[in-house]
C-alpha cells in the first residue's frame, strides 16, 4: 500500500465493464484511489445496472453534464474534471479506451500537469474520421504510462514513435471480466432467449448517423430474421436515430429489446449462432466465447480477431451481411471455419498486472511517498 493519489476516470458502458476489475485491483494497491464518473452514459440500463452487476463501488465524484453536442460535452467534462483534480490532487490519472470521457480525462490531466496512464493503448482502425480513432491517437500521444492490449497495439505505437519502458504489453482487461462472469451469467440470468438465434448490436456513429447505412443494416437484419430468430438489444443512440427516421423493422423472428444488462448479454452472446455487431467490446467477447463474428464496419481496431479467422468484416453491405449470415446458419463447414484457429486472447490477470506496473512505475518515477 502507498499514499499517492490515483484517479480513474470513466463514463460509458464499455468502460464500466473493462474497468471493473482494474478498480478492484487499484483499490487493493493504493490507499487513495479516487474514481470519477463523467455521466456520459446515464440511463439505468447503460450505467447503474452495470455498477450493480459488476459490483463497482459508488463513484467518489460524478460530473453533471448532459449535452447532446459532443464538443460541449467534451468541454464540460474537461472543465469539471479539472476542478476534481484540483481538489484531490492526483499523482496519476488513469483512463481506458477511446470515448469522449477518455479524452476528457486525459486532456484535463495533462493540462493540470498530472501524469497520465492509458489502458488499451495502441488500438488503431486507421480511420481518422472515426471519433474513437481521434480520441485514442491523441490520448496515446500525451500519455506517460501506456498499457497495450496486444502485440499489434505495441507495433502501432512504435510506428508512431511511442516506444520504450513506458509501453507495457499486458493484454485486454475485458477478457478476464468475460471469463469471470460467464458462469455467473449462465446461472443467474433469466433472459428469455429462443432456442437458436443470432444476436445483433449496432451503435457506431458511422452506421447510425448515416441514414443509408442504418437502413441497409436494419433491412438485412429483417431478412435474416426470416431464417433464424434475431435478438437485437438496441443502444439508446441507435434507438434515437431509428425514431428520428421512423425506421421500425419488424418480423415474427425479430426480437427488438432495450439494452441488456451485462449478465443477460453475456449469456445471450455465449449461446448465439453468430453475432452481427459494430461494437469493439462485443467483438472481443465473441472471439473468447468462440461465437462467429460479422463486424458491420470496413475495418476494425481489433485486427487480431480478423487475422485468426474469428471475424469477417461485412461493412453495412446488405448482400455481404445476408450471405455470410445465411452461410453460417446453413453451412457447418463455413461456421466451423470461424473458430478453427482458436482465440488470440489467452492472457489472464490483466487488471492485477496493470495495478502492479502502475505502482512500480510511480515508485521508479519517485512519485510514491514511501
Ligand atoms: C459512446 C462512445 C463510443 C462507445 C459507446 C459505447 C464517444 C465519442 N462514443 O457512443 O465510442 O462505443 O459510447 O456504448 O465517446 N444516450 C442516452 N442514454 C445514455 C447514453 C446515451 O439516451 O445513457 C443517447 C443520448 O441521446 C446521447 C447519445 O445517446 O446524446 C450519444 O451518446 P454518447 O455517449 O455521446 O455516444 P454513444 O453513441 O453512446
Ligand atoms: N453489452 C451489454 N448489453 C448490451 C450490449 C452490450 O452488456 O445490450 C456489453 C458487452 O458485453 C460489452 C460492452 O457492453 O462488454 C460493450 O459496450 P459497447 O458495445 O456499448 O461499446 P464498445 O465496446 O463498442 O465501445
Amino acid at each position: 500500500m502507498s499514499d499517492e493519489v490515483v484517479v480513474t476516470v470513466f463514463g460509458t458502458r464499455p468502460e464500466l465493464v473493462k474497468l471493473c476489475m482494474v478498480i478492484e485491483e487499484m483499490d487493493r494497491r493504493f490507499d487513495n484511489h479516487v474514481i470519477v464518473h463523467t455521466d456520459q452514459h446515464y440511463d439505468y440500463d447503460m450505467d447503474q445496472l452495470f455498477m450493480e452487476e459488476l459490483e463497482i463501488r459508488a463513484p467518489d465524484h460524478r460530473l453533471s453534464q448532459r449535452s447532446e453536442n459532443p464538443v460541449e460535452q467534451l468541454g464540460a467534462m474537461i472543465s469539471q474534471l479539472s476542478h476534481v483534480y484540483g481538489e484531490v490532487k492526483p499523482d496519476v490519472v488513469v483512463v481506458l479506451g477511446d470515448t469522449n470521457s477518455t479524452l476528457a480525462g486525459a486532456l484535463a490531466a495533462k493540462k493540470s500537469g498530472v501524469l497520465l496512464s492509458h489502458i488499451e493503448a495502441g488500438c488503431r482502425s486507421h480511420d481518422k474520421t472515426m471519433p474513437e480513432e481521434q480520441n485514442r491517437v491523441v490520448v496515446d500521444h500525451i500519455s506517460d504510462i501506456l498499457f497495450a492490449p496486444s502485440r499489434i497495439g505495441v507495433e502501432n505505437l512504435r510506428d508512431e514513435g511511442i516506444t520504450g519502458p513506458s509501453v507495457h504489453l499486458v493484454g485486454s482487461t475485458l477478457i478476464d471480466v468475460c471469463r469471470r462472469n460467464l458462469e455467473i451469467a449462465r446461472s443467474k440470468s433469466k433472459v428469455d432467449l429462443p432456442e437458436r438465434y443470432a444476436l445483433v448490436t449496432i451503435h457506431r456513429a458511422a452506421n447510425i448517423q448515416d441514414r443509408n447505412r442504418l437502413q441497409a443494416i436494419l433491412d438485412s437484419v429483417e431478412i435474416i430474421s426470416e431464417s433464424i430468430p434475431v435478438v437485437f438489444p438496441v443502444h439508446p443512440h441507435t434507438s434515437k436515430m431509428m425514431k428520428r427516421w421512423q425506421m421500425t423493422p419488424a418480423s415474427e423472428g425479430l426480437k427488438i429489446c432495450p439494452p441488456l444488462g451485462y449478465l443477460d448479454f453475456l449469456k445471450a452472446l455465449a449461446g448465439a449462432e453468430f453475432v452481427l455487431t459494430d461494437s469493439g467490446g462485443v467483438q472481443q467477447e465473441a472471439q473468447v466465447l468462440g461465437v462467429p463474428i460479422l463486424t458491420a464496419r470496413k475495418e476494425t481496431e481489433w485486427v487480431e480477431t480478423v487475422e485468426c479467422g474469428g471475424c469477417r468484416l461485412v461493412d453495412a453491405d446488405a448482400e455481404a451481411i445476408i450471405q455470410n449470415s445465411l452461410r453460417i446458419i446453413n453451412d457447418d463447414e463455413f461456421r466451423a471455419s470461424f473458430s478453427r484457429r482458436g482465440s488470440p486472447y489467452s492472457e489472464t490477470e490483466v487488471s492485477k498486472k496493470i495495478a502492479e506496473i502502475l505502482f512500480e512505475s510511480l515508485q521508479w518515477r519517485g512519485t510514491v511517498k514511501s
